[in-house]
């Protein structure tokens, strides 16, 4: 049966918050159309809906960062010094007794579209290896089969995806045949929304019975893993550890056993991986300590002054940066959304901001984005904004990391492992990650003795792709030196 007149407590309650916009089409609209409409109403959370237009509309707060903060302690890429050398050692050991026993699992957010690279879809689809054009999905794949054989070990792979590309990304995987892996040990799931709302702090419509939302960050992720089931599922299967990635990064190493073994050595809740800024500039998170805690100042946040802060040895001070690689104990997920995870107006460097009837609740703060935001207005015009008009909301992973009990950073070296894809060109492009897959697959080769042609100008002459079934690292390569044949200048060489 479908209601025809509104339920007054849903009238109220949209009157009490000021949002009774939401129904002016409601009487166009048919009986099943009425009864979404009202589903995604009772859906909204009003307390938070009310914080979010005081804090990010009315007042327009922008991320606080906490009044005293200093550089974060981290381990370095290589360890130093013989006690360090054998902790370095024995966390490799136990990283990869946590692999072969299936502790660990793969965990990628792919909720974003690869608009910026000119691909309509999701991100994953987008072709990225030098040689043989694979997408970023392809690769993933291809790693986490190489590590099951490697390992003898069931790697299972959870995916996140949006509301914007999550049909599409099951059907790419289902087109693929899984790219090889087992379809049982891929679980891909949706991400939660938020509402978006006008700079008058109302929420938008998408249509006359669509609210307009947008994916909620990947912060989400958190209570998606939870809510989706994915959680149980690793649990059913003995997992542990959680190794968290971007989807934008051909070359993470999802299963590194010094990350894992050094995570789990030190007790650790939620771990990252760092590399040293490019410059002040760099559009990364700054890893930082405050009050005992790690955490990560997002780059809109950190003030240029302190950005460009040096060291007398003209370091960064804060340069330290985020590469949005993490180990998290499935453990501490679950606690987290035991107490309740909410990710109010909540900064989590101010009490006052505490979410007030849970109590021992967790917050994860929100942040907004002031974007351009299609929408239906009250007089039935569907609006294309050519100018910002609206405010999306949402919440970061690394904000999790000052609610660990223990959090540590482990350095990487960028040419090792972090070429991200996220322009179209210049910086951080498709160009910039190719040519680094291509440079890392060249030191791997130089490090096996192999001969790798160069210009004069020691740019490499040639183009080189490694598939994840033939080496991980650098170590598989030297072992398998006598199946490489001589490279010449200008060859294009897929070693598979
Ligand atoms: C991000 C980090 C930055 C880090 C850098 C490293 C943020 C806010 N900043 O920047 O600290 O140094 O990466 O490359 O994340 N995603 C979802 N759902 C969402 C939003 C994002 O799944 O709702 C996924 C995207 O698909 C992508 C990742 O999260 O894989 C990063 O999102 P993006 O907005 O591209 O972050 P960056 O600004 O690149």
């Amino acid at each position: 049966m479908s209601p025809r007149k509104v339920p007054e407590s849903i009238k109220k309650r949209l009157k009490k918050h000021h949002q009774e916009h939401l129904l002016t089409f409601w009487e166009q609209l048919g009986p099943d159309q009425q009864q979404d409409l009202l589903r995604q109403i009772e859906d909204l959370d009003f307390l938070k809906t009310d914080a979010c237009v005081e804090d990010f509309i009315k007042k327009a707060a922008s991320a606080s960062i906490p009044a005293d903060f200093t550089a974060a302690p981290f381990y370095s890429n290589s360890p130093c010094g013989a006690e360090q050398q054998q902790k370095y050692a024995e966390a490799i050991k136990l990283g990869k007794q946590l692999i072969s026993s299936g502790k660990v699992a793969a965990f990628v957010v792919a909720g974003g579209q690869g608009t910026r690279l000119g691909l309509d879809g999701p991100k994953g689809n987008f072709p990225i290896s030098p040689v043989k054009n694979k997408t970023l999905f392809q690769i993933f794949a291809e790693t986490i089969l190489a590590v099951s054989k490697k390992y003898n070990a069931v790697c299972p792979w959870y995916i996140m995806t949006s509301p914007l590309n999550h049909s599409e990304t099951v059907e790419i995987f289902k087109k693929n045949n899984y790219y090889g892996l087992n379809p049982d040990d891929i679980f891909i799931f949706q991400q939660g929304t938020f509402a978006n709302f006008s700079f008058d702090g109302k929420i938008l419509l998408a249509d006359k019975d669509k609210i307009s939302v947008s994916p909620d960050g990947h912060g989400g992720s958190l209570k998606a893993l939870h809510r989706s089931g994915a959680l149980k599922d690793m649990k059913k299967r003995g997992v542990e550890f959680v190794s968290y990635f971007q989807i934008d990064n051909p070359l993470i190493t999802i299963f590194d056993p010094l990350f894992i073994g050094l995570h789990a050595l030190d007790n650790s809740q939620i771990s990252s991986r760092a590399v040293i800024k490019a410059g002040p500039e760099e559009k990364v998170g700054s890893f930082c300590i405050a009050d005992g805690k790690i955490m990560v100042i997002e780059y809109s946040d950190l003030p240029t002054k302190l950005a460009c802060r040096r060291n007398p040895d003209n370091s960064l001070v804060f340069g330290l940066a985020s590469i949005a690689i993490h180990i998290i104990n499935l453990d501490f997920i679950e606690q987290l959304n035991a107490k309740g995870l909410s990710e109010l107006k909540a900064s989590m460097f101010s009490k006052r901001h505490r979410e007030p009837s849970h109590p021992a609740s967790v917050s994860l703060p929100l942040h907004k984005a002031v974007k351009k935001i299609p929408h239906l207005d009250c007089h039935d015009n569907f609006i294309v904004p050519t100018e910002p008009n609206g405010i999306k909301l949402e919440s970061f992973i690394f904000d999790a990391l000052p609610l660990a009990s223990r959090s540590i950073i482990l350095q990487t070296l960028r040419g090792e492992e972090f070429g991200p894809v996220k322009n179209a060109s210049g910086f951080d492009s498709a160009q910039t990650a190719k040519e680094m897959m291509i440079c890392r697959a060249a030191s791997w080769l130089e490090s096996a003795r192999v001969s790798i042609p160069r210009k004069p100008d020691g740019s490499i002459d040639c183009v080189i792709e490694i598939a994840p079934g033939f080496a991980l690292d650098r170590d598989d390569v030297k072992a398998k030196q006598n199946q490489i044949c001589k490279i010449a200048a200008g060859d294009k060489v897929y070693l598979s």
